[in-house]
């Protein structure tokens, strides 16, 4: 069989949504496209983490810092299974780190703004993970196996992740006049980072019509920002917050709604590192890899003697 036969071969399993395995023969470019992507996801997950760990120490019960602990840990969690399914492309997780901590690897945009309030962290549930989830239940249909599974499970937690989120800003909205300026607040600070979370616009994005044709992507960058726009407005209506948008209205000819310009300037300049919080966040994780070094030095060394010691009694049988 000559190249091309090989490559439409591998074309028509992802036209009849036959599943890519970890074995399979796959274009070194699928490879390195889902390698890209599982990576900067699992990225976001772990940097994901700080924004809200700001938060546990000053949850306002014991009540919110349980939740907030299990959806932190719940995010960790989602890294470490992505950073599995990576590992079934032959990618290195050590190397994964090293580019994550240099700025080679990118993570998702939304991470790089600060959280201010307690009522962040209704937001970032509300909003974020709901994003998160827009975008993650199509990837459950990935052609890649092992991604799509690991979508399974993690859109199942992110979904208590935005209850939860929606829940502080039910009670905040419907709290103090103060509780609900801060609920507000935190909406004008969340509401357009959330949608750059989906990627530039479809005529910009550089990967989005491969991936499509690979069974990676399912929608467009537009589609399923538009998805969560219909989404969120009738949720924002419900707690009597506004959007920070005056160009959001219901297209009935559309069946979607309307919405205003995004600051893709803005955006690109997060993403190349200028912003609010970028510095920050890298310094915090790089402090973490060195600070944990000890651990994985003792884990190491425990597996190698452990792996001798039983070496050497199955030579003496
Ligand atoms: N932040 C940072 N970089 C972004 C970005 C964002 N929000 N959106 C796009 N980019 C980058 C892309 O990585 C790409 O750069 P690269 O070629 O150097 O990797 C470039 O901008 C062009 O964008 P494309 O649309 O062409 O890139 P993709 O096809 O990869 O689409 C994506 C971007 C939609 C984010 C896609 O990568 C994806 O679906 N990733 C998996 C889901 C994911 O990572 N979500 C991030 C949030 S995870 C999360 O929120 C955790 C939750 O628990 C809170």
């Amino acid at each position: 069989m000559n190249v091309i036969d090989i490559e439409t071969g591998f074309q028509e399993k992802i036209d009849k949504d036959i599943r890519i395995e970890p074995r399979d023969w796959m274009p070194d470019n699928y490879r390195q496209t889902l390698i890209r992507q599982i990576g900067q996801h699992a990225h976001s997950e772990i940097v994901g983490m700080l924004p809200e760990g700001n938060w546990i120490t000053r949850a306002p019960s014991l009540k919110r810092k349980v939740a907030l602990l299990a959806k932190i840990q719940d995010e960790a969690g989602h890294g470490l299974y992505l950073y599995s399914a990576a590992e079934t492309l032959g990618a290195d997780r050590d190397q994964m780190y090293e580019e994550l901590h240099t700025g080679k690897a990118k993570y998702s945009s939304i991470f790089n703004y600060p959280t201010l309030t307690w009522a962040d962290m209704g937001a970032v549930g509300w909003l974020v993970d709901g994003a998160a989830i827009q975008n993650q239940i199509p990837l459950c249909r990935c052609s890649y196996g092992p991604y799509g599974r690991a979508m399974v499970r993690i859109c199942k937690e992110e979904s208590f992740h935005q209850r939860q989120g929606y829940e502080i800003m039910l009670v905040l909205c419907q709290g103090t006049p103060v509780q609900k300026a801060m609920a507000q607040d935190a909406l004008n600070r969340f509401w357009w980072p959330s949608l750059m979370m989906f990627g530039p616009p479809d005529d910009v994005s550089t990967h989005t019509a491969q991936s499509k044709r690979w069974g990676i992507k399912r929608f467009t960058n537009d589609e399923l920002r538009q998805r969560f726009v219909d989404m969120i407005v009738p949720q924002a209506a419900h707690l009597g917050i506004t959007i920070p948008d005056p160009d959001i209205k219901w297209n009935e000819e559309r069946q979607h709604y309307d919405y205003g310009q995004i600051n893709w300037d803005e955006f690109w300049q997060v993403v190349k590192g200028n912003g609010p919080c970028n510095k920050e966040r890298m310094e915090a994780r790089v402090k973490a890899w060195e600070d944990g070094a000890w651990v994985r030095e003792a884990a190491t060394a425990y597996a190698s003697k452990h792996t001798n010691v039983s070496n050497q009694k199955s030579q003496a049988v």
